[in-house]
């Protein structure tokens, strides 16, 4: 376990090359990678170099490196003369892709799907929750539909993230749970019956969640990315504060009270998509 993070100051990629000199030129002349440092100066076996925010040091080597680099661009066209995949000296693929992928929703294949409780195996998914899959022929790809369960209540190891959809939905099917939402106030509390409708790409996370906790979740695209937002703090620092502890008497069982959420309909709290 790392216990002193701070003791690392940057992190390089290894390259090795047969070919030192025409690897170096490569990823100068044609990415713009910016020469950090090279030695030694009278036999040059190492080079580092750095750019869009990689650091790769090309080591000369009796073989060369078979690794790939996705070079996320804006308009990947407007780079390489069109090509999409260049090849390195020294074999590394640099595949030139979007850095902001479009959504793509495609085409509805209908299904008439009837998903059982006992049919479906509980597999884990992200931040502890066990996802049962309610639509396994994903629809063509257009949709996908989970019910989620946490079985123990308490703090939910979720972190601010979001989503790369064009639709999401998640309504309570039993249980509590304790949520927040970018620009859209304090923390709040989902019940039984109550949903949420969340806007593309928009921050939020789980705090924490009755012991039992179940929701369904419906999402399109049925693949879509999900995105660890670091750059923001849910809730602000100094307003975390637990349900739980809120529900002075509680077992854990019954939805927090006076904690600054209605308590009943969350009507304020529900986001419309865009
Ligand atoms: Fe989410």
């Amino acid at each position: 376990m790392i216990t002193d993070k701070s003791q690392i100051a940057g992190a390089e990629v290894v390259l090795p090359c047969r070919d030192l000199e025409a690897t170096l030129a490569f990823f100068k002349d044609r990415l713009g990678f910016q020469l950090e440092a090279i030695f030694p100066a009278d036999a040059p076996a190492v080079a580092v170099i750095a750019g869009h925010g990689l650091r790769l040091r090309l080591e000369r080597a009796g073989e060369d490196a078979s690794g790939r680099i996705r070079l996320l661009c804006r308009e990947p066209e407007g780079v390489a003369g069109g090509e999409r995949m260049l090849v390195a000296p020294n074999g590394t693929h640099i595949e030139l892709v979007e850095a902001d992928t479009p959504v793509v929703v495609p085409p509805l294949k209908p299904e008439f799907v009837l998903s059982r409780m006992g049919d479906g195996a509980w597999d884990a998914g992200r931040a502890g929750m066990l996802y049962r899959d309610l639509i396994p022929g994903r629809l063509g790809g257009r949709f996908i539909a989970s019910h989620i369960r946490i079985a123990e209540g308490g703090p939910v190891p979720d972190y601010v993230h979001f989503h790369k959809i064009r639709f999401q939905m998640i309504f309570c099917r039993t249980g509590w749970v304790r949520l927040v939402y970018e620009d859209q106030g304090p923390p709040f509390v989902m019940q039984t019956g109550d949903c949420v409708l969340q806007p593309p790409q928009i921050r939020h996370r789980v705090l924490e969640s009755s012991p039992g906790l179940e929701v369904i979740e419906l999402a399109c695209p049925a693949v879509h990315e999900t995105f660890a937002e670091n750059l923001l703090t849910l809730p602000p620092q100094g307003s975390i504060r637990s349900a739980t502890s809120a529900a002075s008497g509680s077992s854990g069982m019954s939805p927090p009270k006076g904690d600054g959420s209605p308590g009943g309909s969350q009507a304020s709290n529900v986001a419309t998509p865009a």
